[in-house]
């Protein structure tokens, strides 16, 4: 009997696109049951961006865990939340003159948007949200609600007071008109008291906001009292570049979800940052059980300390960001015939090939080749791209050598 076959559940996916039994992986690469090697192009969905059990925070991990300290202490004082908090403060609020405090929700990206949510909804006193096509803020009922992507599923039919706008990618006086009405305007009754954004969308379709529109945003919500939340769980801790999407945009979010890649190491983590005069919280209004994840604190210490310190990460991302846009650009100028685009924003990038079964034939070529790529974007049609960070660059250009020739092979059988 196989297990898998047998005993998981149907709603299974990415083993079905990658249906290997995936053993051990170290960096930017995974090595299957049977020794084959698969470059990483996925990075556990954005929570790798420092790379397969990176041997610093691996390091870290182990001494924890020998050590006889706390492993889990709910929202209790402990010194790995006291330095994790301590190092945050240091390393990315301070620099970016981010008066924030923060808050330690349970561990997925979605409780934070819930969490997000719940908190400015009530500050607003106005229920009604407004989101972007293309949106993706979790399965949770509250964060699926203002997942413009999740259209179409079922969660959709619980959105109820929430309006999506098409998303932006070169402002024009239009787009910000058109912003303003339905800020002003309700729905289903309701003013809009909250915009959700992810200024670079991940799930829909690694593609960055217009920083215009993002400042536009700004402005209009400060007129409007209305509050704005950064969704920054996949672009964010690096993703792009800076640690945050938005930095240099204006954006100025309220409150910043943060998940993923903050532990350093794929540990189970989720914060988020709330402006400092809006923290209204009552002691233990929001709660959960798995907040103080004292290892994930540990690594994501570790990971601040070591990457956050010094502006090199940021600058080797770029580097690297540009060697896959050339690439990308390459790929669809030679086997595009014009109906191809390269997105991105530093390390969040994606060939949009147009078409849901040639960007999964292009996943499945790449597959075979032993390079890990997903799709994404509306209808699945976006191959994208989220290498690690600290991907050696001999093996990105070896995994865009791989890709190409996916995209070879896709686009000549058709
Ligand atoms: C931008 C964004 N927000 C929220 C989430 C939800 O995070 P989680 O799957 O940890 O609940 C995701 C997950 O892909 C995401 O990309």
């Amino acid at each position: 009997m196989d297990p898998f076959d047998a005993l998981e559940s149907n709603v299974r996916y990415y083993c079905r696109r990658w249906p290997a039994v995936f053993a051990s992986a170290s960096g930017s690469v995974i090595t299957d049951d049977e020794g084959v090697e698969y470059l990483d192009f996925f990075a556990g969905a954005g929570a790798l961006s420092y790379g397969h059990n990176n041997p610093l925070f691996v390091d870290v991990a182990v001494e924890h865990l020998r050590s006889g300290r706390l492993l889990h202490s709910l929202d209790t004082f402990t010194p790995e939340k006291r330095d994790f908090l301590a190092t945050i403060q240091r390393t990315v609020l301070a620099p970016r003159q981010l008066d924030m405090v923060v808050q330690t929700v349970g561990p997925t990206g979605a409780t934070a948007v819930e969490a997000a949510l719940q908190l400015a909804q009530r500050l607003s006193g106005h229920r009604a949200v407004l989101g972007f096509e293309g949106g993706y803020h979790g399965m949770s009922y509250r964060a699926a609600s203002v997942s413009a992507s999740m259209a179409g599923r079922e969660t959709s039919a619980h959105l109820k007071d929430f309006v999506a706008l098409p998303f932006v990618e070169h402002v024009t006086d239009a787009d910000v008109e058109l912003l303003e009405t339905t800020l002003r305007s309700s729905v289903n009754g309701q003013r809009i008291g909250v915009v959700i954004v992810e200024p670079t969308q991940g799930e829909g379709g690694a593609r960055p906001f217009d920083p215009a529109y993002l400042a536009a945003i700004r402005r209009l919500t400060r007129e409007l009292d209305i509050l704005v939340i950064a969704d920054e769980i996949q672009a964010g801790v690096g993703r792009t570049g800076p640690f945050f999407s938005f930095e240099g945009s204006q954006l100025d979010p309220d409150i910043i979800c943060v998940s993923k890649s903050i532990s350093g190491l794929g540990l189970p983590m989720a914060i988020n940052l709330v402006r400092r005069s809006l923290d209204t919280w009552n002691p233990g209004e929001f709660t959960g059980t798995f907040r103080g994840n004292n290892l994930a604190f540990a690594t994501s210490t570790s990971m601040m300390n070591h990457y956050w310190s010094d502006a090199a990460l940021e600058k080797n991302t770029e580097q690297l960001a540009g060697t896959v846009r050339n690439a990308l650009e390459a790929m669809s100028n030679t086997f595009g015939a014009g109906r191809f685009n390269v997105r991105g924003n530093g390390l969040l990038c994606g060939l949009a090939v147009g078409d849901t079964e040639l960007a999964a034939d292009i996943s499945r070529h790449a597959f075979e080749r032993r390079l890990i790529v997903e799709t994404c974007g509306p209808g699945d049609t976006v191959v994208k791209l989220l290498t690690p960070l600290v991907i050696e660059p001999a093996q990105l250009d070896e995994g865009l050598q791989r890709l190409a020739l996916a995209v070879e092979q896709a686009t000549a059988a058709r």
